[in-house]
């Protein structure tokens, strides 16, 4: 390696590796914007209301969910057993093109309406009530009726801020004739990670203690938490913005130049999620090549385009175990790149540390809202995790575990138990409409 590339990764290493005391500030100030919020006095965190409550672990019955937050979603029914044990049934799945990102709300919930419709079969007489997961930032005015905040993660929907989601998958059902199938509840993602583990928990045993935060890192990163006599809170934490002490050069270009969401909005989100890892180490990538011999050549391929590099490459360059990185070689080659082993392991270099900040970040994060609710960390936390990173990209929990570690010590580090739950979006929202439904 030339050392004028030896010395540009050298100072991208140490811009992309924030200080332990960095980041206790930062949890501290996450911490903050918790109380701001709460409080009415702005700030970033938004901690919208969500009216759930957490479910008792014995509901039963079959319910419907909708899981839309992004390019794939997924309609079906859900069996939920009464001793914790919920299953899907049947379902069926639906995928937007990057055009649907800013078509109509009628479009795409056109889309979504038919997928529920499959999915429902040929049953038009059952009432069914179903669970909607949206994604997205929603103010809730009740249960059923969210209204839409700007969107995040690359949408941007033509005219559909302040208007009722709900209402809007109401019509589009309509509209097919669907009138067996009416929203009982409307929750975040992260809602339903925290309803469905607090199912499982409470379905083996009536008293065990729920779960206090729902985590996501996948697509996008949120939190939502449970802050007892103020109700369940989405905090929508991915517009956490005070990073400007984080921020390397690249992240402050990305969160200029990326387009949607806009300059200054979602910008922990940018850090740290799926939607932008990739593009941050493109960006990484691109500038090394025009400033020293190392990637020189790349430019050609796929890597050259906004975006060309998705966040999944990281997951399986991670998981290249081969001395001379060949499966990575065999990915850059299907993107139109010929690599030597040198340049392998500099891009592998650049995605670990990419990513190893998401994971401190996160932890960072997580502490401020759990200092918020107990602030010596002195009792047990069960944290409810899912999302495309933390599940996908091997070691991401660990790395999550030593920043929580290296922030709080391993003695409160170690009373945080953080509990992956798969399909957590799809099964919680049936915990939740099912919660709603006993309740109604
Ligand atoms: C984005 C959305 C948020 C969602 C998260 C994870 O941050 O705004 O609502 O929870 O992605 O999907």
């Amino acid at each position: 390696m030339t050392t004028d590339a030896d010395a540009l990764l050298a100072t991208m290493a140490a811009a992309l590796a924030p200080s332990t005391a960095a980041l206790h500030a930062t949890g501290k100030s996450f911490r903050e914007e918790i109380g701001r919020g709460l409080a009415g006095r702005g700030g970033s965190l938004k901690m919208l209301p969500t009216f759930v409550r957490q479910p008792r672990g014995d509901e039963r019955g079959q319910v419907m969910f909708l899981d839309w937050g992004g390019t794939y979603g997924r309609a079906g029914i859900a069996v939920l057993s009464g001793d914790g044990r919920v299953e899907v049934e049947r379902e069926e799945v639906f995928e937007f093109s990057d055009e649907d990102k800013t078509a109509s709300p009628e479009h795409v919930f056109d889309t979504i309406a038919a997928c529920l419709e499959r999915a429902t079969g040929r049953d038009r007489i059952t009432p069914r009530p179903l669970g909607f997961a949206y994604s997205f930032p929603a103010r809730l005015e009740r249960i059923d009726r969210a209204i839409a905040l700007p969107l995040t993660k690359g949408w941007r929907l033509q005219r559909l801020e302040g208007r009722d989601v709900v209402e809007l998958l109401a019509q589009a059902l309509a509209r097919r004739g669907v009138r067996n199938v009416a929203v009982s509840a409307v929750a975040n993602d992260t809602v339903a990670a925290l309803a469905l583990l607090t199912y499982r928990a409470r379905g083996h045993d009536r008293l065990a203690p729920p779960a206090e935060v729902g985590l996501i890192v996948g697509t996008g990163t949120n939190q939502a938490a449970d802050l007892g006599a103020r109700g369940i809170r989405n905090l929508e934490s991915g517009n956490f913005a005070a990073v400007t002490a984080l921020q390397a050069p690249c992240d402050v270009a990305l969160d200029r130049e990326v387009g949607e969401p806009p300059p200054g909005v979602q910008r922990f989100e940018k850090m740290v999620a799926g939607h932008y890892l990739g593009e941050i180490v493109r960006r990484l990538v691109t500038d090394l090549a025009s400033r020293s011999t190392l990637f020189r050549s790349w430019t050609a391929g796929a890597l050259r385009s906004p975006s060309g590099f998705d966040t999944a490459n990281l997951s399986r360059i991670e998981a290249d175990g081969s001395p001379d990185l060949s499966d990575t070689e065999r990915l850059l080659r299907g993107m139109g790149v010929e690599s030597s082993v040198e340049e392998r392991e500099a891009l592998r270099t650049l995605a670990r540390l990419v990513v190893t900040r998401s994971g401190r970040l996160v932890a960072a994060a997580l502490l401020g809202t759990l200092s918020h609710m107990d602030p010596r960390l002195e009792s047990p936390h069960l944290v409810a995790v899912d999302g495309s990173l933390y599940g996908g990209y091997p070691g991401y929990d660990r790395l999550v575990r030593r920043g929580l570690e290296e922030l709080a010590g391993s003695e409160r580090a170690d009373r945080i138990r953080l509990e992956f739950v798969k399909e957590s979006t799809a099964l919680g929202a049936a915990v939740i409409a099912a919660v709603a439904r006993d309740g109604a």
